[in-house]
């Protein structure tokens, strides 16, 4: 039996020999032809599969700021089954707006589908074009357009406050006038419910679906049943205006275009990703550069002066529906706060997804890796931005309306590249009108003169306070 056995391998071996020899051959041709390759260092973390998840988990902005300190400027680390390759050089970004290998839609694609149930074949049919047309009507030239009707929704605003001279939370007032001045232009004016009690309903559903729309874009629903519920809200709110189109009042506004255009049945879904994009990221800079004014005397002195004469003749004659986008562009001041509030509040980070290995200085990144940049700590880096932790506007005296993509190339909030922010134009004119008719029309006061520190939750997007900012609001009276 012994030497039967013997026998068969014996017969074998040729197979056997063969086999090694194909395998010895093809390790060594890889380790030949990946003999040069430098991977960034790659940080595994302690458990298999969740990798570095809960360390990043807890606040990924000081994650991301403590592993380049220790291991570089590029760095891989994993989370959750996931490779996420950080480039932390401003020097390097070209490479992740421009190269085409870092694909933005395929970064996007699983949150997509998660946060607004938009699927892949809808998403890739539908997303180019989807992005050029907000760009298109929300470009240079048709905010024109837009001006005058965010004039008459701030004028009704002002008309309709409830100010009783109590503690009014920041966020809760910025909220209230953008979501006030901007759904019904973009979206229609039936969109938002009529009654204080419904419209406070609305905002809050707004808020549970933004506070955990990180969690949302990777999680399952049922691991979210609130914020699932409130993703279902919207999509409920957007499939019913959209059947009875005429009570919506939705003609010209961008929420029509954008369904005529449509392929597929996904407007609903679209519609409830729009109005997040729209709001998600306008409601916390309005809060910012209202707080960074508020906190420091001079800066608010000298705004109330430049929106006085600017808005002050409107504002009394009730005209603000007149209000051109040349006179908004002559408020400068008010955008150079509106600037250094983005610089210092932007994204915590954005994505691209790698479809092919990509080569950052002597370094290989291979395909199937998530690009990441951290527009937050780009703009904290002192060779670029002088005393960059402080509020200084002044840095931005040299950025008069400007038109271009960005003020400048070393400004990153509205991301870049093909896929850069379509909405960047019309963020900053309607964040210059709120601001600057808040303070032509009321009294601000910071109950706490200090500005609160940004969580380092938020990542994904600007983020929010990490506690409640509480002015007094009192109307405002003027001297002419
Ligand atoms: C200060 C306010 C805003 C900031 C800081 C901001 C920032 C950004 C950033 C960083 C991105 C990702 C870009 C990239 O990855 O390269 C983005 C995308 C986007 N933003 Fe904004 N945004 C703002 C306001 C708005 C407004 C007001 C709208 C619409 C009215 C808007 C619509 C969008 C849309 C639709 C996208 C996705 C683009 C796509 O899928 O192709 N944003 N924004």
């Amino acid at each position: 039996m012994a030497a039967f056995v013997e026998l068969e391998l014996l017969q074998l071996s040729p197979f056997v020999i063969f086999a090694a020899l194909l395998v010895i051959s093809l390790l060594t041709l890889n380790s030949l032809l990946t003999k040069n390759v430098k991977y960034p260092p790659i940080i595994k973390g302690w458990i298999p599969w969740l990798g570095c998840a809960i360390e990043f988990g807890k606040a990924p902005l000081t994650f991301i700021k403590e592993t380049s300190e220790k291991h570089g400027k590029v760095f891989t680390f994993y989370a959750v089954g996931q490779r996420m390759t950080f480039l932390t050089d401003v020097r390097d970004f070209h490479l992740f707006f421009n190269s085409p290998q870092a694909d933005f839609q395929r970064a996007v694609e699983d949150a997509v589908k998660n946060t607004a149930g938009i699927n892949k074949e809808d998403f890739f049919a539908n997303h180019r074009k989807i992005h050029d047309l907000v760009k298109g009507r929300l470009s240079s030239s048709n905010l024109s357009k837009l001006t005058p009707n965010v004039g008459r929704k701030l004028e009704e605003y002002v008309r309709n406050a409830r100010i009783s001279g109590s503690e009014v939370d920041l966020m809760t007032l910025a909220r209230d006038v953008v979501f006030t001045a901007v759904v019904p232009i973009l979206f229609g004016e039936g969109i938002l419910p009529q009654t204080h009690q419904e419209l406070k309903h609305f905002q809050k559903q707004f808020v549970q679906f933004d506070d955990s729309f990180e969690h949302g874009a990777k999680l399952p629903d049922f691991l979210l049943k609130e914020w699932a519920k409130s993703k279902y809200f919207f999509l409920d709110v957007f499939g019913k205006a959209l059947q009875k189109k005429t009570h919506a009042n939705m003609d010209d506004t961008l929420l029509q275009a954008m369904v005529k255009s449509l392929e597929g049945d996904c407007a609903p879904n679209y519609a409830t990703l729009l109005l997040w994009a729209s709001l998600a990221n306008a409601v916390p800079i309005t809060f910012w550069t209202l707080a960074f004014v508020l906190s420091d005397q001079a800066i608010k002195k000298d705004l109330q002066q430049e929106v006085d004469q600017v808005l002050g003749p409107y504002i009394d004659s009730g005209s603000l529906a007149g209000l051109s986008l040349e006179e908004v562009k002559k408020l400068h001041k008010v955008e150079h706060c509106i600037l250094e509030a983005i610089r210092l509040r932007p994204a915590g980070m954005i994505a691209r997804k790698l479809t092919g290995p990509m080569q950052v200085r002597d370094l290989t990144i291979p395909a199937g890796d998530m690009l990441m940049i951290s527009p937050y700590w780009a703009h904290q880096d002192e060779t670029i931005f002088p005393d960059a932790k402080s509020y200084v506007p002044d840095r931005w005296n040299q950025t008069v309306g400007s038109d271009k993509s960005a003020p400048s190339d070393k400004f990153f909030a509205f991301g870049g590249g093909r896929f850069q922010c379509p909405g960047r134009r019309f963020a900053m004119m309607e964040i210059q009108m709120f601001v600057s008719v808040l303070l032509c029309s009321f009294d601000l006061e910071l109950v706490k003169e200090e500005v609160p520190l940004p969580s380092p939750q938020h990542v994904v997007g600007v983020p929010h306070p990490l506690s409640p900012c509480f002015v007094k609001m009192h109307k405002r009276v003027r001297i002419i």
